[in-house]
Formats: C-alpha cells, sequence, structure tokens
C-alpha cells in the first residue's frame, strides 16, 4: 500500500479497527476512508455497493463484525450468524465488483475445530465442528473465508484471510460481565482496589494456557500482509506463546496494583487445557510480534483509566473519603 493509496477500514471504532487505523496514521497513510455504523450499515446491500463505486477504494481492511463472548453467542446466534454473513458478502463482493486491488479478512482462532491438535495449524480448519458455543459466529466466518478463497480462484480477486490469536489493547471492551479474559480481569481487579474488596476470585483452576496478542501487534501484522502475502491460504497471527491463566491473573494483579488476594473458584469449569496458534507460517514472512505480555498490559490499563474507567463515586456531603481521612 502507497502512502497516498486510499484505504478503506471498516470497523475503525472498533478494536482491531482503530488500532489499524493509529498504525496506518503513524506511517503517513493520508487517505483513509472511515464509515461508521450510523453512516454505512454494512449488513445493507445497496448502500455498501453505492458506498464502493463512489469511494474508489484501492485497499480494504476488513475489521468490522458482530464480535462477542460465549453468552452473547448462545443468546443472539441468530443475529450472530446473519450479520456476519452480510457484512462480509456485501464488503467483499462490493470490493470486487468496484475493482478494490486487495482486501483482508479477518477470521479467529475460535473458528478452529474445538478438538484440534495444539498448537493449532492453519490445515485444521474444518477438519472438526467448531466449539458449539461459538457455532453461529464460526460457521458464517469460515462462509467469509471460503469465499475469499473462492473470488480469488474464480475472478482472481487478492483477498486474503488472517486468524488472530486472542487480541487485547487500547479500545477493548471492558465490561466486567465480559468473557474476554484481559479485559475483564482488568475491569474486575481495577474495581477490586476501588473498593478495597478483599480478594477477587478467579474461576477454575488457573492452569489451562491461552494465548494473548497485543492489538497494535495485531494491526502492525495486517499491514505486513498486506504488504508481503498474497496467498489463498489462511495464515496464523498470534505471539506464539500462551501464558497460564493464573499466571495473566497474577501479573494483572501487579499492573493494577491490587493488593488483596486472588482466590480460586474450583467449582467453575476450566475448559480446554491449552489453546494455542502455530505461527511459523506468519513468521516464516519475516513478521515478528514487537510488544510482551506485560509491556501490553501495562498500556492497556493506562489507556482503560484514560478511557474506560468508571468514575470514582464522589464522598457525599459531610463524610471524608478514606484515603483523606489518615
Ligand atoms: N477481539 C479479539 O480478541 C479478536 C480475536 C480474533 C479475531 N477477531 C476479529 O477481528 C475483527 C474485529 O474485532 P474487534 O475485536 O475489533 O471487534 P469490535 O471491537 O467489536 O469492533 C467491531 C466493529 O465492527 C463494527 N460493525 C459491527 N456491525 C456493523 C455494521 N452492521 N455496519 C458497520 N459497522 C459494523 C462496529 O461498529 P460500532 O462501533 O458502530 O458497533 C465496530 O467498530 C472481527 O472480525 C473479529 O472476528 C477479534
Amino acid at each position: 500500500m502507497e502512502r497516498n493509496s486510499r484505504i478503506f477500514v471498516a470497523g475503525h471504532r472498533g478494536l482491531v479497527g482503530s488500532a489499524i487505523v493509529r498504525r496506518l496514521v503513524e506511517d503517513g497513510h493520508s487517505d483513509l476512508v472511515l464509515r461508521g455504523r450510523d453512516e454505512l450499515d454494512l449488513t445493507d446491500q445497496a448502500a455498501v455497493r453505492a458506498f464502493f463505486d463512489r469511494e474508489k477504494i484501492d485497499y480494504v481492511l476488513l475489521a468490522a463484525a458482530k464480535v462477542g463472548g460465549i453468552l452473547a453467542n448462545e443468546r443472539f446466534g441468530g443475529d450472530f450468524i446473519r450479520d456476519n454473513l452480510l457484512i462480509q458478502t456485501n464488503v467483499i463482493d462490493a470490493a470486487w465488483r468496484a475493482g478494490v486491488k486487495k482486501l483482508l479478512f479477518l477470521g479467529s482462532s475460535c473458528l478452529y475445530p474445538k478438538f484440534a491438535e495444539q498448537p493449532l495449524k492453519e490445515e485444521a480448519l474444518l477438519t472438526g465442528p467448531p466449539e458449539p458455543s461459538n457455532k453461529p459466529y464460526a460457521i458464517a466466518k469460515i462462509a467469509g473465508i471460503t469465499l475469499c478463497q473462492a473470488y480469488r480462484r474464480q475472478y482472481g480477486f487478492n483477498a486474503i484471510c488472517a486468524m488472530p490469536a486472542n487480541l487485547y489493547g487500547p479500545g477493548d471492551h471492558f465490561d466486567p460481565e465480559g468473557s474476554h479474559a484481559v479485559p475483564g480481569m482488568i475491569r474486575r481487579f481495577h474495581d477490586a482496589k476501588m473498593e478495597g474488596a478483599p480478594s477477587v476470585t478467579l474461576w477454575g483452576t488457573g492452569t489451562p494456557r491461552r494465548e494473548f496478542l497485543y492489538v497494535d501487534d495485531m494491526a502492525d501484522a495486517c499491514l505486513h500482509l498486506m504488504d508481503h502475502y498474497d496467498g489463498e491460504d489462511i495464515i496464523n497471527v498470534g505471539s506464539g506463546e500462551d501464558v497460564p491463566i493464573g499466571d495473566l491473573a497474577r501479573t494483572i494483579r501487579g499492573v493494577v496494583g491490587y493488593e488483596g488476594a486472588l482466590t480460586q473458584d474450583l467449582s467453575k469449569p476450566d475448559g480446554h487445557p491449552r489453546k494455542l496458534m502455530d505461527v511459523s507460517r506468519l513468521l516464516a514472512t519475516g513478521w515478528r510480534p514487537k510488544v510482551g505480555l506485560e509491556e501490553g498490559l501495562t498500556r492497556t490499563y493506562a489507556w482503560f483509566l484514560e478511557n474506560a474507567a468508571p468514575p470514582v463515586p464522589r464522598p457525599a456531603p459531610g463524610s471524608v473519603a478514606g484515603e483523606a481521612a489518615e
């Protein structure tokens, strides 16, 4: 992508899209096309086609999707499969029709079969059913990958597909009930610190291992793939390292500065013992992650404090805040 290329980042207000925009701006790209859902609903086929016909886009980074945790998938499965099928079909098809030079589509590590061998290799996709709780999302995304591959074969459209690991970073969603591990833990430790709670409880044994990638590294990998990869095969994007959930929790506790105890609720299930992707295909293209877990968590907590932390309650008239009283 040249500095003056016209680049559409779909989903630019989301976790991944906002990181991609930050990075493009840093790199001096000046012709970015950005539309919020209020201006362009990507599920609306006619609107998406008219947008592409009008805007003469060179490159597309498709980071718009309906994304959510297990509970949201179970409750709103119809929305997950419909919105993702519509968004990706509309954007990929309209981009090809309008002569876009290249498009990046994002899958996810959770599209792989539930019982695939670890570390997850790209070849494992479609060798078994995905985790049932996120089936509507996974089936839609796998259809998106197949669409990219079929358009490449039939029409010569240069659409590539990346499979990100669990991402975290500035712009994440810090709902305390949210099931994404990193922002959920940051929020719970932060709340416990603010409330002076004696302990925070971790579900399960803390031994399952998971892989996390800082979202600015993800953005870096997306741009690297746009410049250096033109294949039909999907490509895993991760840190290549997994960490026990208990260690993640202790690191987040340190970053947040919470001094209470970390207890375990062993009645809660552990889930898979390990989820790690094999990133050798990506590493072979010359890419390396740059931000380690503790550094990424520190940056994420700083962003949370600045942008997403709930306001500190003001002391009621006549009362004295704890610290001031000492
Ligand atoms: N987060 C992760 O850990 C992770 C891991 C693996 C893969 N991924 C993939 O990365 C991509 C981006 O995920 P994310 O975490 O950045 O999600 P996100 O923070 O929820 O952002 C999604 C973006 O899509 C936009 N969007 C949704 N529906 C739309 C519609 N109908 N029209 C226009 N825009 C719409 C949203 O707009 P609004 O802001 O207006 O709602 C939002 O900006 C997804 O494809 C996801 O599968 C993410």
